[in-house]
């Protein structure tokens, strides 16, 4: 255990992005409410995910993080939690056919509620406010009431993540990932695309697959891995109070876990050594992503690394490299070069969302679905040409047919973003544009191998 660490001693430190509260006695209480809540994962599922994560750092897996830029209060459906659920497993088994290796599942949901944003005040026709910052700490809606932090928010984001927990289990472990129905995964409205298609055509391969290994007696009665599957949970370490009240000591090796997902990341924007993020991320045994965007100094970097892993364990860190399709194949060598030659172990992720945010001109904010695929493919080239294991991609999308970012095969235009642009904060990849994703890193993957 860490010398002079507690799930506070981050107060020490300076924390960026966070609300400020009035009531200080609403928010103690809600605290010491929330201290008692039931943890939403277990300790020992939070090793399991480093062990499979160990395997994405030497090419003996691959990382599929991903779901919504932000949950919501009001966007919380039963149907939304499975049909993200099955485009994410849609994209694993297109991910695993084409790699031959396990990909590990991590949603970016059930607990995906604070944002940090790039001014803390919006002016909006002449009239400031401050920054919606996620439904954890305030709402959406543009008036001085909502705009106002609320602690009791964080207790109903607690109550939202347990049931899309429960949902997800239920999905994961109770038959709805058994590879045997792998067909019924293609959502309705993908089915008659190019996508939908395609992810048939793998689909009966699949089945072909499955059928002869039953015939050689291998199946899902004989082998837990067909029938059913791991899926993790993870969300931004950003607000920490809520953070730290969901941090308690496990009781089987001693060690400090975060039980409010099984991995957190530090943000483009909180990722400072000296900072509050850091030193509360540096007690916690989970694994611990870290968003590397075009400002990083690398010195800085390096050495955020070493005190969140001083032991230089595999699994325990994810760099989530953000840098823009522009900027990628300048800023992103270095960065490789050094680590590989420092051999700090690291997953290797690609987030091509955060920096291809754009304003389109119908006012949107918006993704070029372009842009995205180019982000992509350059990270896998600068992989390939150093030798150094790409393992993993970090998405924001959603199951749902939203219009939110321009392109794909759908071919989406910023005429149509209005039709149904429903994020709370960032624009998705829907359904159909995160199975094309994820049939062109499939062909990278390939290639690789
Ligand atoms: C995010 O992942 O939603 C986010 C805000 O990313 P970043 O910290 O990379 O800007
Ligand atoms: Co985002």
């Amino acid at each position: 255990m860490k010398h002079n660490w507690n799930p506070l001693s981050w107060k020490n430190k300076k924390a960026l992005h966070q609300p400020i509260y009035e009531d200080l006695s609403k928010l103690n209480k809600v605290i010491a409410r929330m201290k008692k809540l039931p943890p939403l994962v277990f300790a020992g599922e939070v090793r399991e995910l480093k062990c499979e994560l160990s395997k994405c750092v030497d090419g003996k897996g691959f990382l599929l993080q991903a779901g919504d830029c932000a949950e919501s209060f009001a966007e919380f459906h039963p149907n939304y939690i499975r049909n993200t659920f099955r485009v994410i497993m849609q994209m694993a088994v297109i991910l695993s056919f084409a790699s031959g290796v396990p990909v590990v599942k991590l949603g970016r949901l059930a607990g995906q509620f604070a944002k940090p944003r790039s001014s803390p005040i919006e002016n909006k026709d002449g009239i400031e406010l401050p920054s919606y910052l996620g439904d954890m700490i305030n709402g959406i809606e543009f008036n001085e009431f909502s705009r106002k932090p609320d602690p009791e928010r964080m207790i109903q984001s607690y109550n939202q993540a347990a049931s899309t927990q429960n949902l997800l289990r239920a999905f994961a472990y109770g038959g709805y990932a058994d590879l045997s129905t792998v067909q019924n995964w293609n959502l309705d409205f993908v089915k008659k695309s190019k996508q939908g298609s395609n992810f048939k055509n793998l689909a009966n391969r699949i089945s072909e697959c499955l059928n002869f290994m039953n015939a050689c007696g291998v199946n899902n009665h004989s082998v837990r891995q067909l029938s059913e599957t791991n899926f993790y949970i993870s969300h931004e370490a950003l607000l920490l109070p809520y953070e730290s009240a969901f941090t308690r000591v496990d009781s089987t090796s001693g060690d400090w876990y975060n039980v409010g997902a099984h991995m957190l990341w530090i943000g483009d924007r909180t990722r400072q050594l000296n900072g509050a993020h850091v030193e509360f991320c540096s007690g916690i045994s989970n694994p611990i992503g870290i968003k590397v965007g075009p400002k990083t100094d690398l010195s800085e970097l390096i050495e955020v690394i070493k005190k969140i892993n001083p032991q230089n364990e595999k699994g325990k860190i994810i760099l989530i490299i953000r840098m823009g399709a522009k900027s990628i194949e300048k800023l992103y060598p270095p960065i490789l070069k050094k680590i590989k030659k420092l051999k700090l172990n690291v997953v290797w992720s690609c987030d091509p969302m955060h920096a291809n945010t754009e304003k389109a001109k119908s006012g949107f904010k918006t993704r070029i679905f372009r842009n995205i695929l180019s982000e992509v493919k350059s990270f896998f080239k600068i992989h390939n040409i150093l030798g150094i294991y790409a393992g993993g991609i970090h998405l924001e999308m959603t199951g749902q047919n939203v219009t939110e970012c321009i392109g794909g095969l759908q071919k989406i235009s910023d005429k149509d973003l209005s039709s149904r642009y429903h994020t709370h904060c960032d624009p998705r990849l829907n359904a159909s544009q995160s199975i094309e994703l994820a049939f062109l890193i499939a062909s990278h993957l390939k290639k690789i191998k």
